[in-house]
């Protein structure tokens, strides 16, 4: 028995399944993690795995960066924690994030990516006085009820109505959701010519998992949510300080109306915010409070200092020049060499990727929404990303991973000869 199977042992003891939130590790790859630095993750037992889940994104610099490190130790010998008062961090933090985003005015902070969406959504509606949000099939925005609908259905929908994906979910939340397939203006058209009077606001992914926006889509968004006099809601947890220092309403030149930030912005920290028009992001005003156009959004973590020193070390460094064109071409050439080595051996998979963010997927075609993916061979990608796994290459199976600027050309080569000797593991499991 390992190291990472006795903490395993111990986390089933208290946790359910013995995971922290999805993800359980089939057996023989259970990791717990002792340390990280750079692109690498070392477990319990010493083993040494090359890491591209970056926290979910987070991690854009990777693991441990000097310059953020020193930021938080330097925050926690000041001031570990504050309750809704200004530190300096924070207001800076606030200022740059603002002056980062095209167009915005105002943001409030959140702690986390879900916080932030269920606040957009709640400015939606208070701004319009309407109550459906209109989501993609597919799309991920959290964890509340709003978020939760539509997220993975077994098959297509029957649009406009959407499913939970989470047991516990009143049917009167689930009636609140719109959904539409991510992509199809047209089949958008017709849901809104029926309910577009009640549409308080459009909430999008712009990149929708590892799916690009098809070019006119995002624009047609923003017209439709002008049409509709409703708010357009950019969900840019992952996009944000990503794809472009000014997310991916930079990188696509579309303004939303809202955009919702986590992850990048607490640089591995507590952090978030909804970022937008003054005229939307002001109904948090404390002084409209009992007013009745008043939308609450405070928390007891908003603004850590801890949080806030580690976003903004993080965001200095990707102001840098050039920063996001070199790990794109970076991501680039890594992705090229996964494609070549899967074309070699048959694998009948290919490999998406925008900006800095990939994923190998079992199908011939690039997918342009859910459905797309269910057509696919998602079993077949699992499988394989299982393979990259015992090859310690840390991956969530199935899921999109992401390069940071910490990564080697050692850690690509690496990372390309697992896939090539991942290929001949599966080549011989079926010729068995
Ligand atoms: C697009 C998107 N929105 C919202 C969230 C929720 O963020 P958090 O996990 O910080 O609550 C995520 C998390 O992965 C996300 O990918």
């Amino acid at each position: 028995m390992t190291s990472s199977d006795r903490y395993r042992a111990m986390a089933e003891r208290v946790l359910p399944g013995g995971a922290i939130g999805t993800r359980l590790n089939p057996d023989g790859l259970n990791m717990t993690i002792a340390s990280a630095a750079g692109s690498r993750i070392t477990d319990v037992d010493g083993t040494e795995w090359i890491d591209y889940v970056g926290g979910a994104g987070a991690l854009i610099l990777g693991h441990q960066h000097p310059a953020v490190v020193d930021a938080v130790q330097r925050q926690a010998a000041r001031s570990l924690h504050q309750y809704a008062a200004l530190s300096d961090v924070a207001v800076e933090l606030a200022a740059a994030l603002v002056d980062a985003v095209p167009g915005a005015e105002r943001m409030v902070f959140t702690t986390t990516g879900s916080e932030a969406t269920s606040y957009a959504i709640r400015m939606a509606r208070a701004a319009t006085g309407r109550t459906k949000i209109l989501k993609f099939e597919g799309a991920f925005h959290g964890n509340h009820d709003y978020a939760g609908i539509g997220v993975s259905p077994a098959g297509p929908s029957a649009y406009p109505a959407g499913t939970a994906f989470t047991d516990g979910t009143p049917k009167a939340v689930v009636d609140t959701m719109l959904i539409a397939p991510y992509n199809d203006l047209e089949r958008l058209r017709q849901i809104t010519d029926e309910h577009g009077h009640d549409v308080a606001g459009i909430i999008v992914e712009p990149v929708q998992r590892i799916i690009s926006p098809q070019p006119g889509f995002l624009e047609g968004l923003r017209a439709l949510a002008d049409e509709l006099g409703a708010v357009l809601i950019f969900d840019e947890v992952v996009t944000g300080f990503r794809l472009a220092y000014g997310g991916a309403q930079e990188y696509f030149g579309v303004q939303a109306d809202l955009a919702t930030f986590g992850k990048i912005v607490g640089g591995g920290g507590p952090g978030g915010a909804v970022i937008g028009s003054a005229d939307l992001v002001d109904q948090s005003h404390p002084n409209r409070k009992g007013t009745g156009g008043y939308v609450y959004a405070s928390g007891t973590l908003h603004g850590n200092p801890i949080g806030a020193a580690a976003g903004l070390a993080t965001l200095a460094l990707l102001r840098e020049p050039g920063f996001y064109d070199a790990l794109a071409a970076r991501t680039c050439a890594l992705t090229h060499a996964i494609a070549t080595e899967l074309g070699k051996h048959g694998q009948g998979a290919i490999v998406e990727h925008v900006g800095s963010m990939w994923q190998i997927l079992h199908t011939t075609r690039s997918p342009q929404q859910y459905t797309d993916l269910l057509d696919a061979n998602p079993a077949a990608t699992v499988a394989f990303d299982i393979e990259l796994m015992r090859r310690r290459i840390n991956v969530v199976p199935g899921l999109r991973r992401f390069v940071s600027s910490a990564h080697t050309d050692e850690d690509f080569t690496k990372t390309v000869a697992a896939v090539a000797d991942a290929c001949h593991a599966l080549e011989e499991q079926d010729d068995h």
